[in-house]
């Protein structure tokens, strides 16, 4: 066995496209300084990485101000800092059945700290209708916080009509767009999100250790930072400042994987984000299909490309889901994660907590040939598995 099908890419995209690293080497070796602290030319050309860098994440996004976005490591930091922010001292939130524990952990947090949540539940397919969060909001509802799409399966959220939602009722929006960043498009200005928490290294290609947080205009007020620091500007205060994007970007940042980053979304431009999801969409589509015929899978979610990501969770009758994916990566050189997918919820109202799913993530770099692969060894090991043969 020798081929290696990677289908992890709702955990990490792989491969990166090959300027991503690029760029990051190529920071590394030519500039190296740090962004923004000293005036020297490597410094300004430091500082430069980021502002590019911004402005990229603001035109795919139409932010209308790049001030307004703010690098975070992960989307996860991004979403700490809008729910303890809003909810630092009391008050209500409304979420989804659906959330990872990204959303969910924050929320139980700020619900130790004396504020409370309550949540939508969502069908056995993981479909939201909005009715059932504009049914809990609450007088003292300070936020909406919802995924655009499932990371178990796949299933894209209402996000447009849940803004309209919000935006009748005042209450600041907060989507976490882990899963859909760069494949599925997404205009802050337009649908009125007050907070889009987004990750890098998922579909924007950029490398692990980025993320970050787009403010709709005006709401950067709203909250305050999770960390206070050193900004390289207004030095000789010793209160962080309130402009952005320094209030919420203290310390150094990550600038050689924000130059991957940046190296990653102009990859989506020259690409065409389209491109990319009708790529994804043609493999889900085969997933199914492939899947869908062999006795003893189960597979989860819409089962439909257009309503979903390109995420097939599935359980095989007779194996437990981490048998199944380490069986695929022994025998078959297939590469997929196992079990609760950090979501329990979300598993719950599928109905597959705890013993969880397999889930297959394709992404742009992934072939047909790699996705035959893949349902002939499912089909193989559900043979294997009926015969009785030991897997
Ligand atoms: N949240 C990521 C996943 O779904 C890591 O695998």
């Amino acid at each position: 066995m020798n081929r290696t099908v990677y289908l992890d890419n709702a955990a990490t995209s792989w491969p990166k496209p090959s300027s991503t690293i690029e760029a990051m080497v190529e920071f590394n070796r030519s500039i190296g300084a740090n962004p923004g602290r000293s005036g020297h030319a490597r410094s300004v050309d430091a500082g430069r990485t980021l502002i590019d860098a911004r402005e990229a994440v603001a035109g795919l996004f139409g932010a209308s101000n790049m001030l307004g976005v703010i690098f975070t490591k992960n989307v996860t930091e991004a979403l700490n800092i809008v729910i303890s922010g809003l909810l630092n001292d009391g008050g209500h939130a409304v979420t989804t059945s659906m959330e990872h524990n990204s959303v969910m952990r924050p929320l139980n947090a700020a619900r130790a700290r004396g504020a409370d949540f309550s949540v939508a539940p969502c069908s056995r397919r993981g479909e939201l209708d909005p009715r059932d969060i504009a049914s809990i909001i609450m007088p003292d509802t300070r936020l909406i916080v919802m995924t655009h799409a499932s990371n178990v399966t796949g299933t894209i959220m209402p996000v447009a009509e849940v803004a309209s939602i919000a935006r009748e009722r005042g209450i600041p929006l907060c989507v976490d767009a882990a899963q859909t960043a760069g494949v599925i498009p997404i205009d802050v200005g337009a649908m009125d999100i007050g907070f889009l928490a987004f990750t890098g290294h998922k579909s924007l290609f950029g490398p692990q250790g980025t993320g970050g947080l787009v403010l709709g205009k005006g709401y950067e007020r709203m909250i305050e930072p999770l960390m206070y620091g050193g900004t390289g500007s207004r030095s000789e205060f010793e209160v962080q400042p309130d402009f952005l994007p320094d209030k919420f970007e203290s310390g150094t940042p990550n600038t050689i994987g924000i130059a991957g980053l940046g190296a990653g979304i102009a990859f989506i431009g020259q690409t065409g984000m389209d491109a990319i999801r009708t790529h994804e969409k043609k493999l889900t589509a085969r997933l199914l299909d492939g899947l869908g015929s062999i006795e003893g899978v189960r597979i989860y979610g819409p089962c439909d490309p257009e309503r979903q990501t390109a995420v097939v969770s599935l359980t095989l009758q007779g194996m437990s889901s981490s048998e199944l994916a380490l069986a695929l990566d022994e025998d078959y050189g297939i590469m997929a994660r196992s079990g609760l997918h950090c979501a329990p919820s979300a598993h719950r109202t599928i109905g597959t907590f705890p013993e969880g799913t397999l889930r297959l993530s394709p992404g742009y770099f992934t072939t047909r040939e790699d996705i035959e692969h893949t349902v002939e060894a499912i089909a193989a090991l559900a043979v294997r598995k009926k015969s009785g043969a030991k897997t």
